[in-house]
C-alpha cells in the first residue's frame, strides 16, 4: 500500500515534530491527542519551526503553506482508520501504550502499517498487543525531529519483511536515513547515551560539579554539541527516568539504576523544557 495518509497520536515533543517532517514530505497528517491543550501547543510549535526554516531560507513559502494546510489536528482517535500508517508517538509508559496500541490496531485498515517512536519499550511486547504484529514496528526518531537526520527502525518478532521494506522506504522518503535495529532494551542509541545523561545527575546529585560545568565539561571536553544534563531537559526529564527504568528492570543490571537528582526532578513535576523548569529554566 502506498503510504499518502497518515495519523500521528501524541503531539508533544516529538509528535509534532513528526507531523511537520511528513506533511513537507507530502502527506495528509492528522494529528491526534487526548488533550485539547497538547494540540493547540503542538500546533503553534509546527508554525513557529516551519516559520523559522522559511526565514532561514530552507523553504518557501508555498511549502510553508502547504505543509500546514496538510496537518489536521483532533482529539478523536477513531480517525486512524482512514490512515496508511499511524505512528504512536504517546507518553513512555508501557501500560498506555498496549491499551493504546490495541485500540488503534482493532480499527486499523487492511493492509495499513503501525508503529511506535517508543525510545525503550520492546517492540515485539507491543506488537503483540495489537491484532496485526505482522504490520508491526518500531520507527524510533530523535529530537528535535526535524533537524536529526537519523531513525531507528526496530524490528520486533512478529515483523514481516515487507513491513519492514515498506517502513525504509517511507524514512527515506521523509528525508531520513534509517539504521535497521534488533528489538532489545532502548535499541542502540538510548542504550548508550541515556546512561551517560544519567551518570551526569549522579555527578550533580554528589556535587561533583555544577549543572553548568558538568555541561561545559562535555561539549569542551568531549565535543559534544549540547551538554547532557541540557539534553535531558530537552528529551524530557520523564522521558528519561521511564527509559532507565526499561533498562534497569529489562537488563536486571544495577548499572542502570536511575539517578536519585533525576528521580527528584520529576516528582517535583520539573520536566525540563516542555514545562519550562528541569535542571535549568526556561522562558515560555
Ligand atoms: N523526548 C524525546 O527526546 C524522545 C525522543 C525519541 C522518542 N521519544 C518517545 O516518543 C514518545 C513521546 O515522547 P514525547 O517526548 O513526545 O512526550 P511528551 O510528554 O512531550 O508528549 C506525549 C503526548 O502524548 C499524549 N498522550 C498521552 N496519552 C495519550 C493517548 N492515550 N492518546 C493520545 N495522546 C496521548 C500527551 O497528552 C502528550 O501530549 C515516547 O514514547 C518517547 O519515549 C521521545
Amino acid at each position: 500500500m502506498s503510504i499518502e495518509r497518515m495519523a500521528v497520536i501524541g503531539a508533544g515533543t516529538m509528535g509534532n515534530g513528526i507531523a511537520q517532517v511528513c506533511a513537507l514530505a507530502g502527506l495528509e497528517v492528522t494529528l491526534i491527542d487526548v488533550a485539547p491543550a497538547a494540540l493547540d501547543r503542538g500546533r503553534s510549535t509546527i508554525e513557529k519551526n516551519l516559520q523559522r526554516q522559511m526565514t532561514k531560507g530552507v523553504i518557501s513559502e508555498v511549502e510553508r503553506a502547504t505543509a500546514l494546510s496538510r496537518i489536521s489536528t483532533t482529539t478523536d482517535s477513531s480517525t486512524t482508520s482512514k490512515s496508511d500508517l499511524v505512528i504512536e508517538a504517546a507518553t513512555e509508559d508501557v501500560n498506555l501504550k498496549l491499551r493504546l496500541l490495541r485500540q488503534i490496531g482493532e480499527q486499523l485498515k487492511p493492509g495499513a502499517l503501525m508503529a511506535s517512536n517508543t525510545s525503550s519499550i520492546s517492540i515485539t511486547q507491543l506488537a503483540a498487543a495489537t491484532p496485526c504484529s505482522d504490520r508491526f514496528m518500531g520507527v524510533h526518531f530523535f529530537n528535535p525531529v526535524p533537524m536529526m537526520a537519523l531513525v531507528e527502525l526496530i524490528r520486533g518478532v512478529q515483523t514481516t519483511d515487507s513491513t519492514a521494506a515498506a517502513m525504509t522506504d517511507f524514512v527515506r522518503r521523509i528525508g531520513k536515513t534509517p539504521i535497521a535495529v534488533r528489538n532489545a532494551p532502548a535499541f542502540v542509541v538510548n542504550r548508550l547515551l541515556c546512561p551517560m545523561i544519567n551518570e551526569a545527575f549522579c555527578a550533580l546529585g554528589d556535587g561533583v560539579a555544577s549543572a553548568e560545568e558538568i555541561d561545559e565539561g562535555m561539549k569542551l571536553g568531549c565535543g559534544h554539541p549540547i551538554g547532557p544534563l541540557a539534553l535531558a531537559d530537552l528529551i524530557g526529564l520523564d522521558t528519561l527516568l521511564a527509559i532507565m527504568e526499561v533498562l534497569h528492570a529489562d537488563f536486571g543490571d544495577s548499572k542502570y539504576r536511575p539517578a536519585w537528582a533525576l528521580r527528584e526532578l520529576v516528582a517535583a513535576g520539573r520536566l525540563g523544557r516542555k514545562t519550562q523548569r528541569g535542571v535549568y529554566e526556561y522562558q515560555a
